[in-house]
């Protein structure tokens, strides 16, 4: 398989950046011309942000698993789909071929229909990074099941929350996942999770760490007992269920600037082709290569790029078990030696922690193969960028860093490996189709030069195919949260810089989420979490610098009875986050204070918060609008 809409000069791409914007219709239609389709399209697209409503391709039936497994069988079939790496690094490897993947995700489909699963159910999948998480979200794309993975770190309170938001009705899960030295009981928490649930009905159980589990009569089954009984009826293939372009493909949660997660809501043919799209073209994808993307499917960066991007284009797609230091901070380094990757898409919080073991994990390993390299989920310092590009690229291998969000589905500004210029520190620029633009508090489009960069709030007027098109069962939060700030633009809530070529730099967000070691976490969700414990009164949550992390989390907290000893309640505080989020979301720092700056109005100063935990004492504006401006005085003295 070749890619005829891979771009391959700096001079193609101004072109079909140009056709792209003149005229977006034909401009995606022509992409859209290079996939499997049951029917085609009646309208490109159809479009109002005010409402919002975004659809691309209507009229169109497809599955997105005939395109990620079915139309590579007869050309490809043996080739690797997925290559699984395990978190020990002793024990054995798996590779699925495409005929293997396509097998299996049929078998896995009809286990869900025997089990009662029909096409609209959600369904829940909380498992570890093994095959089987790939399959079982195949599986139910394959029926028109809409899946709904949560990432293996989050509490059984936060599966609880997003079963109820969904109205799950099936869970996919394991008994437990190896993460490092650690053994996560995640069968366990299921269990925990669907305590008062009213609506999941079955729980599907694959056998991974033979950690003991309680499987519940009528409710619990067994992955393997299901997968047996479909092959002894001798099935290996099943039709793949014909789905509307606009048919809800995922639901995913993010957080955001309120205190709950938000179901982002995605659509099955424009998210698989702007996936497809922009993995051939920012990785410049060549048939054969071995892409690594180091993150978790829970989190998009793995729905795009492990599961749907790289299938959809017949790419082999490398899936790792474990974390970057587990045995040693050598393992990224051995799983591409040993497996001769070619394309390593990381985070650059990954790679500052490695960074940070010095070059002796690198000694003999051989990483000849790397081609490209990325990053993801924050922004890079230079430092980090030039350790990447130095020690891993060996300066041979372009470096894309790419930005873009849960909401749109796939990479909006990024370089194009070794086709566009790259700038440390820059994302560069916007992929075909997409127009960005940088806007002032008041929505005006920011058209003075400071310091020779735009700098604004990061916006985008036009859709992609990819867009998010809800959130799920809550139309309304989506148009507030997303096309209400500034009138007929989608708002990001990054801010950003544009220098006079018209590159990108992302300065971070502008509003009360924070980006902790790639992680997306709201400030409010975090002061909800630590308002639970019995001995606080109240609390505020910013950021502050980190140097591995990006950002780390400080909290600013008033207790009422302590057990007069700060490190107990410290610890208390941090193990309510851990049961109400995860342990993602625990604090780095608990300053507890007397009282926080607040407006006679009663609201939160957190600007004056925000600049105490980043280490300012002097500049913190003003003040004297506080209802007792002693108070900063007395944090700032405190800081820690
Ligand atoms: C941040 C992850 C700078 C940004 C794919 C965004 C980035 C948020 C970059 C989305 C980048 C992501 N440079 N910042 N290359 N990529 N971000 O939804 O603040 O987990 O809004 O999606 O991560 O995080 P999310």
């Amino acid at each position: 398989m070749s890619y005829p809409y891979q771009i391959t000069s700096l001079d193609q791409y101004k072109k079909v950046y140009q056709e792209s914007i003149q005229n977006p219709e034909a401009f995606w239609s022509s992409i859209a011309e290079h996939f499997t389709w049951r029917k085609k399209w009646n309208n490109v697209l159809n479009w109002n942000f005010a409402t919002p409503n975004v659809e691309w391709f209507a009229g169109a039936k497809l599955n997105i698993t005939e395109n990620c497994l079915d139309r590579h069988l007869e050309k490809n079939g043996d080739t690797p789909a997925i290559i699984w790496e395990p978190n020990n690094p002793n024990e054995k490897p798996r590779m699925l071929t495409y005929k293997k993947l396509y097998e299996r995700v049929c078998q896995f489909a009809q286990v869900l229909k025997n089990n009662g699963v029909q096409k609209g159910d959600r369904v829940c999948i909380y498992m570890g990074m093994i095959p089987e998480l790939a399959i079982a979200v195949l599986a139910c794309a394959r029926i028109g099941a809409i899946h709904s993975v949560v990432f293996g770190g989050f509490s059984a309170q936060s599966i609880a929350d997003r079963l109820e938001d969904a109205k799950a009705t099936f869970i996919i899960t394991c008994d437990g996942a190896f993460r490092g030295a650690k053994d996560i009981p995640l069968k366990s928490v299921i269990d925990d999770a669907l305590i008062g649930n009213t609506t999941v009905v079955r729980v599907i159980v694959y056998t991974r760490t033979r950690t003991p589990i309680s499987m519940i009569k009528d409710r619990d089954v067994w992955w393997e007992d299901e997968m047996k009984h479909v092959e002894e009826h001798g099935i290996y293939s099943i039709e793949a269920e014909e789905m509307d372009a606009e048919d809800p493909l995922f639901i995913l949660y993010t957080s955001g600037s309120t205190g709950k997660p938000k179901g982002v809501v995605h659509a099955c043919a424009g998210y698989m082709v702007y996936t497809n799209y922009t993995f051939v073209n920012v990785f410049q994808y060549k048939p054969g290569q071995i892409h690594f993307c180091t993150a978790d499917i829970g989190w998009i960066t793995g729905h795009s790029y492990i599961v749907y991007g790289p299938l959809s284009a017949g790419a082999t797609s490398l899936m790792f078990e474990g974390i970057p230091t587990y045995p040693d901070a050598g393992r990224f380094w051995d799983i591409v030696d040993k497996h001769k990757v070619n394309i390593l898409y990381t985070a650059p919080t990954a790679i500052r922690s490695l960074m940070s073991f010095g070059l002796e994990p690198l000694q003999n390993k051989d990483l000849s193969s790397l081609e490209i390299l990325g990053t993801v989920g924050e922004p890079i310092n230079e430092e980090a960028w030039h350790w990447y590009d130095e020690h891993i690229g060996k300066k041979k291998c372009p470096i894309v860093d790419t930005w873009w969000q849960t909401e749109t589905g796939g990479i909006l500004i990024s370089n194009l490996a070794g086709i566009t210029p790259s700038k440390p520190s820059w994302a560069t620029l916007p992929m075909p189709g997409v127009q960005m633009t940088l806007v002032d508090d008041k929505g005006n489009e920011v058209t003075t030069l400071e310091e020779g960069v735009y700098k604004g709030n990061l916006c985008i007027s036009f859709p992609w195919p990819s867009i998010l098109r809800t959130t799920y069962g809550d139309h309304e939060r989506c148009r507030t949260n997303y096309f209400a700030t500034y009138p007929n633009l989608y708002f990001t809530g990054d801010g950003a810089l544009k220098d006079e070529n018209g590159f990108f730099r992302i300065t971070g967000r502008v509003d009360d989420v924070l980006n902790v070691s790639g992680h997306r976490i709201g400030t409010a969700e975090v002061e909800n979490a630590i308002n639970m414990h019995a001995g606080v009164v109240e609390s505020a949550v910013v950021g502050y610098p980190h140097d591995i992390k990006g950002q780390g989390i400080y909290a600013f907290v008033i207790v009422s009875n302590t057990h007069g000893d700060d490190e107990l309640t410290r610890k208390d505080i941090l193990q309510t986050v851990t049961r109400v989020i995860g342990a993602i979301a625990k604090p780095d720092k608990i300053q507890f204070v007397s009282g926080l700056p607040k407006t006679r109005s009663g609201k939160i100063m957190r600007r004056i918060l925000r600049k105490i935990a980043e280490g300012e004492t002097e500049n913190l504006g003003d003040t004297t609008t506080l209802l007792d401006p002693n108070i900063v005085d007395e944090i700032k003295n405190g800081k820690l």
